[in-house]
């Protein structure tokens, strides 16, 4: 028998959120409540006039081949964005319009990875990032460690930079970021990016900077472009998609923005030979959604924000589940390493979901996170503050090994 394309080991497929998935549908079908922690796509609806935007274009016949790179007049569009919120200059030529972000991340990988090469990975990361790093050319990767230092304010001014240089490889071509951080909330400070673009110029690498929740910052975090540094516009792609900002998710649009050098890659090549573009109406609905009021974009960050805090409350004055405050997208990552007492991570996601609530086990965002899981906000209010009573009942009544303290 030829051998199968699924018998590469990097081909593998599996899926925490699946496997949590499928055994909270389980709890349902006995008729039990499930609160759903697990999943990471908005529960609101996206916004009218974008809906709009999709139906009038559709109307006037916006429904041919579309140019693999993108509409000019949509990559205009966010040119402008780009310089007037990420200050990163480029040209209508360096914007790909992409499928997502997740095909954004796959043309990135495809045009920089190739076999034998590795890129090094900040963690804990998202967890599609492995299968398409190992998807392009059989490239490998490797986990840095940053975002929980990042978020627990335990990284001195240099710190981030020696670890960098301490963890590359003569057969690093890059380093992957995403701030803020999916799973942990991190947002990586000005500082910190300052660091990796020094390190990323010193050693001559590409960066990818998924930038999927980049408007979703609380607490008056700002939102910083890594290749808005010197030196790094010619070095970076960055990768940007409407799923998040604007609850766009089933549209499939994104973006990446690169560097002069792969302008004929990313659309004409990969874009081209992978999907031959996005649909020219759902591309004119993505510019509407850029160009239009941006209120819908604020009352859903304020509600992620108001869902954060009364998780935080809900959690507060004990420390077997501890919380680190995350400043952005929509996610907290919590620490159980008291109340998983050794036990594997998957007995406490299952004994939570006993109890009705649903939760992601860390080792889905790198085998090392084993003492945490991730909580998402993206469900609603109720349900966050009824997690949150849960847990806190459930933690109060239960004997503990050891108890880690903060
Ligand atoms: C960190 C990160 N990057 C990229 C994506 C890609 O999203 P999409 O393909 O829906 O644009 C996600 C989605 O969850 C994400 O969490």
């Amino acid at each position: 028998m030829p051998r199968l394309i699924a018998d590469r080991p990097f081909l593998k497929l599996t899926s925490e959120l699946g496997q949590v998935m499928a055994a909270a549908r389980v709890r349902e079908q006995t008729g039990a409540r499930v609160l759903h922690l697990e999943r990471g796509e908005p529960d609101f609806g996206t916004p009218a006039h974008i809906v709009e935007a999709l139906a009038a274009a559709a109307r006037a016949g916006e429904t041919h081949y579309p140019d693999a790179r993108g509409s000019l007049a949509f990559r205009q569009t966010l040119v402008e964005k780009l310089e007037r919120e990420n200050g990163i200059r480029c040209e209508p030529d360096d914007v790909t319009i992409t499928q997502g972000g997740t095909h954004a991340l796959f043309l990135a990988f495809q045009s920089l990875l190739g076999p034998g090469d590795e890129l090094l990975v900040l963690s804990p990361h998202w967890m599609a990032i492995p299968k398409l790093v190992s998807l392009s050319h059989g490239a490998r990767y490797r986990t840095m460690p940053a975002y929980l230092d990042a978020m627990e304010g335990t990284l001195a001014p240099g710190a981030l930079a020696s670890r960098l240089r301490g963890a590359l490889a003569p057969e690093t071509r890059g380093i992957y970021l995403n701030t803020p951080n999916n799973p942990t909330g991190a947002v990586l400070s000005r500082e910190a990016l300052a660091e990796i673009a020094a390190v990323a110029v010193e050693r001559d690498l590409w960066v990818v900077s998924d930038e999927a929740y980049e408007h979703l910052l609380f607490d008056g975090y700002r939102h910083v472009s890594v290749a808005s540094f010197p030196g790094m516009a010619e070095r970076t792609v960055s990768v940007f998609t409407f799923s998040k900002s604007y609850a766009m998710t089933g549209w499939r649009l994104g973006y990446a923005v690169s560097p002069p050098a792969l302008r004929p890659v990313l659309g004409p090549l990969l874009s081209f030979y992978t999907t031959h573009g996005v649909f020219p109406s759902v591309q004119s609905a993505g510019r509407a959604a850029v160009k239009g009021p941006q209120d819908a974009v604020e009352t859903m960050r304020r509600a992620y924000q108001e869902r954060r805090d009364l998780l935080l409350a809900g959690l507060s004055g004990q420390d077997a589940v501890r919380v680190p405050t995350p400043r952005g997208a929509f996610y907290a990552f919590a620490n159980v390493e008291a109340v998983r007492a050794g036990r594997d991570i998957w007995d406490l996601v299952r004994e939570w979901l006993d109890l009705g609530v649903a939760v992601l086990p860390g080792t889905a965002f790198g085998p090392e996170n084993r003492d945490w899981v991730r909580m998402s906000l993206a469900t609603r209010r109720e349900d966050v503050a009824e997690a949150a009573r849960i847990l806190r009942a459930h933690v109060a009544a239960a004997p503990r090994a050891g108890v880690r303290a903060g």
